[in-house]
């Protein structure tokens, strides 16, 4: 597999922590200090199928192809306002494409789940080119009367293309059932016969336990990917990392003991926008003109579930 364009769009309403400071009790430096976000941009009048749409176009342009050329879409999501049919569904026709799709959801790791998926198809030679959108809106998942929750997290979207190619050096992915640290339910319809107590309440998270398992795990995925493909850290162009909070960030990096040039952010603008920031990222760092051809990257992300993943790969373009 390799990665053969980046595409990215994200929502036109700014939240400073200033704007915050005004209906929770919260400060910037409180979120400056603990996060450092700075503001996040979050879905107002957007609708998120037509930022995705926006996103996997500028991918597709990047990649030198049409729709006509994708003949397998995976769409990484964990809510948007469908239910059913799925998100990739309400992309396809919206982009004019015919091929299958499907939804995933790997919480924040779903790009490197949807990479993953993408070389399997590819090897079985049932695709040649794979459209990969990672579209997210946290926002809807956190209560706004929450500090602990809703500043972290902003809306938006990360695209791929990717195709035939030897540029994925090694991958891991994990996956270990640890509900109750990370999690959202929906509120059903009820039925005559439900008689079992049901509590729906917004996100619910254990930022502490998440912040260890995170670090924890990405530290471990990053060594063991790097060992597996035979690649020294010192050699890596780009380690790009989950955008969750830049002291998450910051323990990876001086865990692995990298310095700060190689490990790019920008959670500061966006806040986390679950598994489109990983691609969107990257996306930013591929039109800044800061990848070049056989340069080695490395991926890592986890989220809710818990999952994780990691990857290496060759920058191919
Ligand atoms: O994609 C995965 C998504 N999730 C994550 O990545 C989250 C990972 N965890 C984190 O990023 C951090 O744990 C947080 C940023 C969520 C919290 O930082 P912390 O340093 O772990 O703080 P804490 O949870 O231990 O809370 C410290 C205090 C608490 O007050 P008390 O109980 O000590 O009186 C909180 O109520 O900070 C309080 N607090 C706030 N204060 C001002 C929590 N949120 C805020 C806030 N403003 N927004």
């Amino acid at each position: 597999m390799k990665i053969i364009g980046t595409g990215s769009a994200h929502p036109k309403c700014s939240v400073t922590n200033e704007m915050l400071e005004k209906f929770l009790e919260t400060t910037d430096e409180w979120i400056t200090e603990r996060t450092g976000i700075k503001e996040r941009l979050v879905i107002s009048s957007e609708k998120l199928e037509d930022m995705a749409v926006i996103a996997a176009n500028k991918a597709l342009e990047d990649a030198n192809l049409t729709v006509a050329d994708i003949d397998y879409i995976i769409c990484s999501n964990v809510v948007n306002e469908y239910v059913t049919p799925a998100l990739s569904c309400i992309i396809q026709g919206k982009l004019g494409a015919t091929c299958p799709t499907l939804d995933i959801n790997a919480a924040c790791a779903g790009f490197i789940f949807a990479l993953d998926m993408a070389d399997d198809k590819l090897k079985c030679k049932k695709a040649r080119n794979i459209l990969i959108v990672c579209a997210e809106e946290p926002s809807r998942m956190v209560s706004w009367q929450n500090r602990s929750t809703c500043v972290l997290f902003g809306d938006g979207v990360g695209a791929a293309v990717v195709t035939d190619g030897d540029e994925l050096k090694a991958m891991r992915l994990t996956t270990s059932s640890l509900t109750d640290v990370l999690y959202y339910q929906r509120k059903l319809e009820p039925t005559p016969y439900i008689d079992k107590e049901e509590n729906f309440e917004p996100l619910v998270m254990k930022g502490r336990e998440v912040f260890k398992h995170a670090v924890t795990n990405s530290c471990r995925d990053i060594r063991k990917v790097l060992a597996e493909a035979n690649v020294k850290a010192e050699d890596v162009k780009y380690f790009v990392l989950h955008q969750a909070n830049k002291r998450i960030i910051d323990s990876i990096r001086n865990f692995l003991g990298v310095d700060e040039e190689r490990v790019p952010h920008n959670v500061e603008r966006y806040g986390n926008i679950s598994s489109a920031a990983l691609p969107a990222l990257l996306d930013e760092l591929n039109r800044g003109g800061k990848l070049q051809k056989g340069d080695k990257l490395v991926f890592s992300a986890f989220g809710a579930g818990f999952t994780t993943g990691a990857c290496v790969i060759e920058w191919a373009k």
